[in-house]
């Protein structure tokens, strides 16, 4: 049998490892196998997997090839904390982002934006997470569900507002009401990082590489009551490429934001 992927447990586990390792394997179809004091290699070796998703006291992250992906909040910390130091996040800027607003992140990756975006859109607002790949999925929406260290206060409860929903982008687009969000927002892998970013490296075994569609740019257009919000990289072709009304964020940064009014106005 030739499987992409196994689910197991580290070597220093216990029986509620071994549970959460079944629960992932039912969710993903994916095989369970016994630990056993084997090596990682000998394991995915023995399936045929490129990685495996390794349940441990720590965390579930999936390893592959040396490499690791796993949910953690850190770099949503860095932003909330200068938000609360009263500094901009080009992010929240672009998008007008308010509390109480409702935001759908078409890109969930390991869920940073989204949980910034939940963070200041509060206990009113919404914020539905839409990510290709099932693995990355399961993972993020593990992770947002438990974690449990409250960094910065208000942190717990942005990450447990975050509803992760598996699928396409395009078809749940399809399937969304008009104005049925304020804000839809866009981050795909697409862009060409200037340098290699220790954040970004590992999602790329997991992540749908495909450049965003002008067909998916059509559907969040309809969907967005106030805006569509797209991160590219700055001086990205894709810009115009997508049709983006003005391109917004930090003059020294390397990234930037394409912004698509829809017309909806003020709340
Ligand atoms: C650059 S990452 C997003 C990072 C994210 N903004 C964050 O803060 O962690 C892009 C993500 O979009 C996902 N993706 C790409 N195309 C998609 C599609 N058509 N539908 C849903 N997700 C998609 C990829 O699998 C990847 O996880």
């Amino acid at each position: 049998m030739t499987v992409q992927c196994i689910v197991t447990t580290a070597l220093r586990s216990g029986p509620e490892q071994a549970e959460l390792a079944g629960y992932f394997g039912r969710l993903l179809n994916l095989p369970v196998v016994p630990r056993e004091n084997r090596s990682l290699e000998e394991l995915t070796g023995r399936y045929g997997a490129s990685g495996a998703l390794v349940v441990s006291y720590r965390r579930v992250a999936y390893i592959s090839a040396g490499e690791e992906v796993f949910f953690h909040p850190s770099l949503a910390v860095l932003r909330i904390k200068g938000l609360l130091a009263g500094k901009t996040d080009q992010m929240i800027k672009a998008m007008e982002l308010l509390p109480g607003d409702a935001i759908l992140d078409c890109t969930l990756g390991l869920g940073t934006d989204a949980v910034v975006a939940s963070f200041v859109s509060g206990a009113d607002g919404r914020v539905t997470g839409l990510e290709a790949s099932p693995l990355l999925a399961a993972l993020v929406a593990y992770g947002l569900a438990h974690y449990g260290v409250e960094h910065v206060p208000g942190l717990l409860p942005a990450m447990r507002r975050v509803e992760v929903l598996t699928c396409d982008h395009r078809s749940c687009l399809t399937g969304l009401p008009a104005n049925s969000f304020d804000l839809v927002y866009f981050d795909p892998m697409f862009r060409r990082p200037r340098r290699r970013s220790a954040a970004i490296e590992p999602l790329r075994l997991l992540a749908d590489p495909a450049p965003l569609s002008l067909r998916a740019v059509e559907l969040a257009r309809r969907v967005a009551r106030r805006r569509v919000v797209i991160k590219e990289r700055r001086g990205s072709a894709e810009f115009a490429r997508l049709g983006v009304d003005r391109i917004e964020g930090g003059r020294y940064s390397p990234v930037a934001y394409g912004v698509i009014e829809t017309g909806g106005g003020c709340r």
